[in-house]
């Protein structure tokens, strides 16, 4: 956990340290004097923007890169008008990539205006060789790039472009580093993401995402237990462990723990309310993991299972490791063990030979489980993976049309669940005064479902019991109860 450390107690006349993470916080206070030059000359702190195109992990990362960039002095802006911006970027899909050529059009127009802006790309794109090309060739008015393995380096990066007034390039393709103890400034003040592990071996051949964020790392449990504690410690009563598989975590470490055992540990700490986690893979989902879920009073009945196909010849094709059949099998015992369990997931359409008859099966799937809600992607094809290589890719107008179908589909169930829930009494965290209204309160259920209610500020960051009174399809209209 970071506890604020003294920054005027570094001597920065010094040469920088070698270990981590005290190496970065001498750059951090390197970086503080050159901006309190700024402050004396300009008369205001100079501002910082940080724009998320990612995922779950993405957001994490930018909330610490805003950690460092407090400490150093920024103040934070949601205005690309800042004197900082940082782009941390995704490149998932081709169009999370295209978003970003497009809006740097617009930050160099800003440049123009404000020459001492400075620009940073980070994240999953600025991994691809290609487009690092790209970007030094056709953007050169970027002024930091790095990626996704020295994120914790933002401080040393910074200065480095402070001193030399030039381009700083630094990217690795691998690492098998973790820097513990750097600063973070959570989005929310009353839940916050916890990652367990970084990278994933698991090469489903349409993804990019073991080549951008390298192989699979866990952290070591009592650092995790010792974050969870700082942030309980600091009002946080929800977090989300955040994995590409958890399900697979810390078969590496030296000393292997399973993600159940993990979960039993994180249980125990006084004070925490909820526990939430993403993504488990299907394909290692353990009963011991569905009875530490059973016997939890913290861990959220919600389970994201990312289906990606119902078709088992698809999502062989994919190197998924499941079948149609064992994907069903497995939300059956999840349910037998836990009948009041919500499943969401992910679903992409039109894969490369994907025909009628297996968008068909995928539709099955979607009918027999009856998600509470989906993430329906069209597939992407990325440059690397094996199946940008298949032939057979399915025409534009086809994807499209499947993808309507089974929007419609999913809409469909999700509207019928939320009605049946109506009139239950259900847990909800209060996460914030209701944007609309001042007399009422925006409370979060376990499934991950809003409900809005009457309430004040002090209901913030507790848990109420509220009668789910009208349902409105995607969010309720409750009762304090
Ligand atoms: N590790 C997680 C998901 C990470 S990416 C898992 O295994 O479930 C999030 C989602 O993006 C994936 O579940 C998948 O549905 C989607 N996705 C990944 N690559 C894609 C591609 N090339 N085209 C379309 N969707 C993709
Ligand atoms: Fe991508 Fe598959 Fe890894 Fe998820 S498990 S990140 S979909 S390769
Ligand atoms: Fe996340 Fe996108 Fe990277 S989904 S891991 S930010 S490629």
């Amino acid at each position: 956990m970071y506890n604020k450390i003294d920054l005027d107690r570094i001597d920065i006349n010094l040469a920088p340290p070698l270990e981590e993470p005290d190496r970065q916080y001498y750059f951090i206070a390197k970086c503080r004097e050159l901006i309190r030059e700024f402050g004396q000359k300009n008369g205001r702190f100079p501002t910082a923007c940080i724009q998320t195109f990612g995922c779950q992990m993405n957001s994490r990362d930018s909330e610490k890169l805003l950690g460092v960039l407090k400490e150093i002095g920024y103040q934070e802006s949601d205005s690309e008008e800042a004197d900082f911006v940082i782009y941390n970027t995704c490149t998932v899909r081709e169009n999370a990539n295209l978003k970003v050529y497009g809006r740097l059009g617009f930050l160099q127009t800003r440049k123009k205006k404000n020459p001492n802006m400075l620009i940073a790309l980070c994240g999953c794109m600025m991994q691809e060789q290609q487009v690092v090309e790209k970007i030094q060739k056709s953007y050169r008015f970027v002024d930091i790039i790095f990626g996704t393995h020295n994120i914790y380096k933002l401080a040393e990066l910074l200065y480095q472009r402070m001193q030399s007034g030039k381009m700083v390039v630094d990217l690795w393709k691998d690492t098998a580093n973790i820097v513990e103890d750097l600063p973070n400034q959570r989005k929310y003040p009353f839940k916050s993401g916890v990652n367990i592990m970084f990278g994933c071996n698991n090469f489903c051949s349409y993804c990019i995402v073991p080549y951008v964020r390298g192989r699979e790392r866990s952290r070591n449990p009592q650092d995790i237990v010792r974050e969870i504690t700082g942030l309980v410690a600091d009002g946080v009563s929800e977090i989300m462990l955040l994995g590409q598989n958890v399900n697979s975590y810390g078969k590496n470490l030296d000393k292997p723990v399973s993600f159940a055992e993990l979960l039993k540990e994180i249980e125990q700490i006084e004070g925490l309310k909820r526990i939430r986690f993403m993504t488990p893979h299907p394909k290692d989902f353990s009963n011991e993991l569905i009875e530490v879920m059973k016997s939890s009073h913290k861990i959220c009945k919600q389970v994201h299972l990312p289906v990606q196909s119902g078709s088992s010849r698809i999502l062989k094709l994919m190197n998924r490791h499941y079948t149609k059949e064992q994907y069903l099998a497995l939300v059956e015992r999840i349910r037998t063990a836990m009948p009041e369990v919500s499943f969401t997931t992910d679903i992409i359409v039109g894969f490369p030979g994907e025909t009628e008859e297996d968008f068909e099966e995928t539709l099955d799937v979607v009918k027999k489980v009856r998600f509470d809600s989906a993430f329906t992607f069209i597939y992407s094809k990325r440059t690397g993976t094996l199946a940008a290589e298949m032939e057979d890719q399915v025409p534009e107008e086809i994807v499209g049309k499947r993808f309507d179908r089974l929007l419609h589909e999913i809409q469909k169930i999700s509207a019928e669940l939320t009605k049946e829930r109506e009139g239950k009494i259900e847990t909800a965290l209060v996460e914030e005064i209701n944007v609309q209204s001042q007399e009422f309160v925006t409370g979060r259920l376990s499934n991950n479902l809003l409900v809005h209610f009457k309430g004040d500020a002090s209901l913030i960051g507790k848990l109420v019991s509220v009668k789910l009174k009208e349902s409105k399809g995607f969010y309720y209209i409750g009762e304090l109860v």
